[in-house]
C-alpha cells in the first residue's frame, strides 16, 4: 500500500490539492537523466527542465542561445529518469514570441518528442493569445513572472523585479490572467515577498517562487546551485545545501594522484 502512494505519479491535478491542503510544493532543475533519477527518487515534486540548462550544461551567459532541440534532447533524458515527478519544459526564447501557430508548434514537439507533461513559458498578457492556442490544444501551461531571463536585454539587469508600485501591480494583474486563461501554475522570480503574497492571495493555482520569499505555495531552485556545482552564482535566496564542487574536485585530485602513483587500479580493481 505505501508503496504504491510513493511512485504516485503527481499530476497538475494533484499540485491544486496540495495548495488546497496548504501542502507546500518542492521543485528542482533537472537536465540529464542521472540527476534526474536522484531528484525523482528523493521525493521532489516538479522537476524542471530549465533554459538555465543553456548557464549550467552549456556554459553560456544567457538562456537566449539554448535551442527547441537541445530542449528536447534534455526532456527526454529526464523523462527517463523519473518515476513520480511531474516534468515541466521551458520553451526555450525564439520558439514561441513571434506567433501562436509558432508556440502551439514548439509545445507540440516538446511533449510529442520528450514525453514531458507540462511546458512553462515566460510572460503575462503579451503572450496570452500563444497560452490559449497551447491549452487548447490539452498541453498544460506553467507561467513565468518576475525576473524574466529571455528578457535580460530589455531589463538589462539581473535584480529584484516589481519594487515599484506599478510594476507589481502590472505583475498581480497578469497573475490574475495566467490563472483565468487556465495555467496549472505560476513560477514567480526574484520578486519581493510581499508583492508574492499578494499574487498567491489572489489566485487559484499554485504559486512557486524561486527568491520571492516564503509566502508562496512552493519553492524552485536550480539544482546546480543548491548541490554547489555552480560557483559563481551567489544571490541572497540561494541556500546552498552540499558543495559537490569540492567533494567532487578532492575525489578527482585523489584520483589522479593515484594514477599517478600506480595505485590504481590494483590487484582487485583488474582481470
Ligand atoms: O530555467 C530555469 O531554471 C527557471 C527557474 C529559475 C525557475 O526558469
Amino acid at each position: 500500500m505505501m508503496s504504491n502512494i510513493k511512485h504516485k505519479r503527481v499530476t497538475t491535478h494533484t499540485l491544486l490539492e496540495m495548495k488546497n491542503r496548504n501542502e507546500k510544493i518542492s521543485m528542482l532543475t533537472g537536465y540529464d537523466f542521472s540527476m534526474a533519477k536522484i531528484i525523482d527518487s528523493s521525493g521532489i515534486d516538479i522537476i524542471l527542465v530549465g533554459d538555465s540548462a543553456s548557464n549550467v550544461m552549456a556554459g553560456h551567459e544567457t538562456t537566449l542561445p539554448i535551442t527547441l532541440d537541445q530542449m528536447i534532447y534534455h526532456a527526454s533524458s529526464v523523462v527517463r529518469g523519473v518515476k513520480r515527478a511531474l516534468v515541466v519544459v521551458d520553451l526555450p526564447f525564439g520558439s514561441y514570441q513571434s506567433d501562436p501557430n509558432e508556440a502551439l508548434r514548439s509545445a507540440i514537439r516538446i511533449m510529442k518528442e520528450s514525453g514531458a507533461h507540462a511546458i512553462k513559458m515566460e510572460g503575462g498578457i503579451e503572450i496570452k493569445e500563444s497560452i490559449i492556442r497551447i491549452l487548447n490544444a490539452g498541453i498544460p501551461v506553467m507561467g513565468h513572472l518576475g525576473l524574466t531571463p529571455q528578457s535580460i536585454y530589455k531589463f538589462g539587469t539581473y535584480t529584484v523585479r516589481a519594487k515599484e508600485k506599478k510594476e507589481a501591480e502590472r505583475l498581480i494583474n497578469d497573475a490574475k490572467i495566467l490563472d483565468e486563461l487556465g495555467c496549472f501554475g505560476i513560477v514567480l522570480e526574484k520578486i519581493p515577498a510581499s508583492v508574492s503574497k499578494k499574487v498567491t492571495k489572489a489566485v487559484k493555482v499554485p504559486v512557486i517562487g524561486i527568491g520571492a520569499g516564503s509566502y508562496v505555495d512552493g519553492q524552485v531552485l536550480v539544482t546546480h546551485d543548491l548541490v554547489g556545482l555552480s560557483t559563481e552564482f551567489n544571490p541572497r535566496f540561494l541556500r546552498r545545501y552540499i558543495d559537490l564542487n569540492h567533494l567532487m574536485s578532492d575525489a578527482i585530485k585523489k584520483y589522479i594522484e593515484d594514477v599517478k602513483n600506480l595505485n590504481f587500479p590494483s590487484k582487485n580493481e583488474q582481470y
